[in-house]
């Protein structure tokens, strides 16, 4: 049965006179056309997005590489694996540098067995409650690989999926060591279904071996030809029951960097084959594999029909986090740019240019749909925009055809906004403006004319958004009411939609047990999605997206105009280019209300069969695993004449469509 149930209900409305509330649209009457790229997505690899997320790798740590760029530590290079697994098997592990598989992924580990039957394992995700360890399932197949040396081995190894005391969970797969670095690869099939398995491998003779890149992916994933390897199969389906125009990628605060330029996230790093591929701390706290590197995100933007939108540094390192190095001088600045042009070249060149030649050895041809770059993630004053000036000059002088995006600070307002706003209107009218805003849910409410007011030339990227609530237990709930503040919003943001052209929620998704930001759009585990109800607002809105807005207007039953935030009733109508009609409304007000809706000038004669999708519940209401205490319904509603009426009950969004 599916996750979301719908509960298909047949309302009959015919108006009933005395409402207090009307809205009447008028579907003759366009007042802009709305933004086909409105709803998006922001992915970041913060709360495990990306490892231990997305991405399809289930072991942790796999090449050896984890190092916190804070606090170096030796220990952390076995971060994930556990050693001397089978008693019977003495042996010692360490970490060794000398000869490494390539210059980018410079450690490996070094086994001796001084007994025949020495074991390690690594250990997944985790083996707390949520974490969970490596989820296997009974039946399914998986991809297992790794990178052996034989130092003075005669022996095999073997590799099988097992508990943490090494009881077999699979079938095993044995490998022969040679004197150099080599692959080895095999399948296994799961025996058993657990939460907790381990990626164990045993030498059976005496000697010493060296080891890298131990991976092991479900064979149904996403992407298994592409070179990182692929993605997880139910959270890109999430990702795609949201419609996505577009991706925002790789971050956020990780594209920056921070504290020092070691830790810059270079996409150059992230392409090619992937032990080839030079791991980062990610200053969420865990090192990035780039498993899903560039590459990667561009091919994920095609599966999920979504326009590519990368993110690229400025020049300078995350401003939130100071003290920090110096920012690039002009030098430095010269060779970052070429770096962004290589970049621009891997997604639009052909294969008779250096990185375009790249992107078809990786597997892809045909040049990515790319159109938008964004130079910088919450920056503001001289110091950036003196940067992003030069580097967005040498993007449009290449690629004119880019828009380029501009960071519009880290906040709603304030002097630190207003200043970055006028400097942007002044010095960049053509870019698209990139603004960030975490603020209180009644923000929301009270804001949504924010954007009535702008001039209608430079465009608005909404780039991070959330309604935060008071948080509980160090965590701000993903709760209904936060998600209703959002949808009231957002009927805001689709009334300006010609200038705010597009927008995102973020962060995007959270690996429960190992968040870092709250609240998120999506929580998983390693087996299970937890949509939350500020992702079926995302969802109900970008589903239904019209063409034009029109002229709406809600009343009282003399007919004067309603305030939004005095009824608590929110709304936006739209026509499609087909003369379908689409009404989005919200209450927020805490009670049960009966608008009664009029469409004007449609062609809806007699009765009309509407349909109606509705989110609604308690205010505090959250979801949770195996507890979807919110989800949307779907609904008929009958319209007479182009009137029905429609009750909503206290938090509530409902998008109503005419076809
Ligand atoms: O979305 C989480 C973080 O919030 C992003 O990395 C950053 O851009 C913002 O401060």
């Amino acid at each position: 049965m599916r996750r979301f149930l719908a509960l298909v209900l047949l309302i009959l409305c015919l108006p009933v006179p005395g409402n207090a509330e009307k809205l009447i649209c008028d579907a003759s009457a366009p007042v802009h056309e709305i933004s086909p790229t409105l709803y998006g997505l922001f992915f970041e690899d913060i709360n495990h997005a990306a490892d231990g997320g997305l991405y399809a790798e289930l072991t942790q740590n796999r090449s050896f590489e984890y190092q916190d760029l804070t606090a170096p530590s030796a220990y952390q290079h076995l971060n994930g694996w556990q050693f001397n697994v089978h008693p019977e098997g003495n042996g010692k592990a360490s970490i060794e540098t000398d000869l490494p598989l390539n210059e980018n992924n410079p450690t490996y580990v070094r086994i001796r067995a001084d007994k025949a039957g020495y074991g390690f394992q690594n250990l997944g995700y985790g083996s707390s409650a949520f974490r969970g360890g490596i989820v296997l399932r009974e039946g399914e197949r998986y991809d297992v690989s790794v990178w052996l040396r034989g130092i003075d081995y005669g022996g095999n190894v073997t590799v099988t999926l097992t508990t943490k005391a090494g009881e077999a969970l699979s079938d095993a797969a044995v490998f022969t060591p040679g004197g150099a670095w080599e692959k080895h690869a095999a399948v296994l099939t799961g025996r058993s279904s657990v939460q907790d398995a381990c990626l164990t491998f045993v030498m059976d003779a005496v000697g010493e071996i060296d080891v890298d890149m131990a991976s092991l992916m479900p064979q149904d994933r996403v992407g298994a030809d592409w070179p990182g390897g692929g993605l997880r199969r139910d959270l890109v389906e999430a990702l795609r029951e949201l419609h996505p125009r577009f991706l925002r990628f790789p971050g956020g605060c990780i594209v920056e960097g921070s504290w020092v330029w070691d830790n810059l996230y270079r996409w150059k790093d992230t392409v090619g084959p992937v032990e080839q591929r030079k791991e980062n701390w990610n200053t969420w706290g865990y090192m990035q594999s780039y498993g899903i590197g560039f590459y990667e995100y561009f091919c994920l933007c095609e599966e999920l029909g979504a326009l590519p939108l990368p993110v690229v540094g400025s020049g300078l390192l995350c401003q939130a986090r100071e003290p920090y190095e110096s920012p690039m001088n002009d030098e430095g600045l010269a060779s970052w740019t070429q770096d962004i042009l290589d970049l621009l070249e891997f997604a639009l060149g052909g294969a008779d240019s250096e990185w375009g030649r790249l992107r078809c050895e990786m597997g892809h041809e045909a040049p990515f749909d790319l159109k938008y770059l964004a130079i910088g993630n919450e920056n503001w004053a001289d110091i950036y925009f003196t940067r992003y000036e030069k580097i967005r000059n040498a993007v449009k002088a290449a690629y004119p055809q880019i828009t380029c995006i501009v960071a519009c600070g880290p906040v709603a307002e304030g002097s630190l906004f207003n200043a970055s706003r006028a400097r942007i209107l002044r010095a960049f009218p053509d870019d698209t403006a990139d603004e960030h805003y975490y603020m209180d849910s009644d923000w929301f409410l009270r804001n949504t004319h924010r954007y009535d007011l702008y001039p209608r030339s430079t465009k608005i990227f909404l780039g991070e958004y959330a309604a935060h609530e008071p948080a509980a237990g160090g965590r701000r709930p993903n709760n209904l009411y936060s998600a209703m503040c959002e949808a009231a919003y957002l009927t805001g943001i689709e009334r300006n939609s010609d200038v705010v052209t597009m927008c995102c929620y973020a962060p995007l998704l959270a690996r429960l047990g190992m968040d870092q930001w709250t609240p998120d759009l999506i929580w998983f585990s390693g087996d299970q999605v937890v949509r939350t109800p500020n992702y079926y607002v995302q969802q109900m809105f970008s589903e239904s997206l019209g063409d034009e807005i029109i002229r709406s207007e809600l009343t009282d039953d003399q007919g004067a105009v309603l305030r939004e935030t005095a009824s608590g009733l929110y709304h936006t109508a739209s026509r499609t280019a087909d003369g379908g009609v689409i009404i989005k409304l919200v209450n927020v007000s805490g009670t049960e209300k009966t608008v009664a809706v009029e469409v004007q000038n449609g062609d809806f004669p007699g009765a009309a069969a509407g349909g109606m999708k509705m989110l609604s519940g308690q205010m505090q209401d959250t979801n949770a695993l195996d507890a979807e205490r919110i989800a949307p319904q779907d609904m008929q509603v009958t319209f007479q004449d182009g009137c029905a009426d429609i009750t909503l009950p206290a938090y509530c969004a409902a998008v109503i469509t005419l076809p």
